[in-house]
């Protein structure tokens, strides 16, 4: 089977998770890694105190990416995104508003932040499902510390 794995990552930590549930997911099938790319990055300093972060987050807004992905023909989806002001990242909301053909897909998402709450994971969830995806299961990651057994969660809730 195939499937999309396509994350934003500013600080290193939602592409760390991303490559563990890479290698964890070998024996279903091959995994592509995408990488969400703003047009115009963040800076990479003093993120608490970038006002174009603050807002896009609060006002749900939907910056420039660089490149879409044409998700047809994967058997399953996974999505992951950081935490920021309780919310996933923004470029995340682009990618997903630019979604085609998702509807039916399989998907499991995942976010990483400071806390780990697992109520975190709850609009990235509501967003996609307004496209139509099924998600099968949601995962609420502190940082990049994503043990072993949740691994194997995702690896079975995504079998076919
Ligand atoms: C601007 C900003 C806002 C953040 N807001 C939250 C938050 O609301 N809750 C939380 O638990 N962590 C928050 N964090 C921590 C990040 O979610 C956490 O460091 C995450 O692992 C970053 O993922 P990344 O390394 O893939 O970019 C925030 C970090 C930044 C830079």
């Amino acid at each position: 089977m195939e499937i999309l794995l396509a994350y934003y990552s500013k600080t290193g930590n939602t592409e760390k998770i991303a490559k563990k549930i890479q290698k964890a997911l070998e024996p279903l099938g091959k995994v592509e890694l995408f990488r969400i790319e703003m047009a115009n990055e963040y800076g990479n300093r003093l993120l608490h105190l970038n006002p174009r972060i603050t807002f896009d987050c609060l006002l749900r807004r939907k910056p420039e990416i660089k490149a879409t992905k044409n998700v047809e023909r994967y058997d399953a989806l996974i999505i992951g995104s950081p935490i920021w002001y309780f919310t996933f990242a923004p470029p995340v909301n682009t990618f997903i508003d630019k979604l085609e053909k998702a509807k039916g897909k399989k998907a499991v998402i995942f976010t990483s932040s400071g806390m780990g709450k697992e109520k975190f994971t709850k609009g990235l969830q509501e967003k996609l499902q307004s496209k139509g995806v099924k998600i099968v299961k949601a995962i609420s990651v502190k940082l990049d510390q994503i043990d072993q057994k949740t691994l194997q969660e995702i690896c079975d809730a995504l079998k076919p």
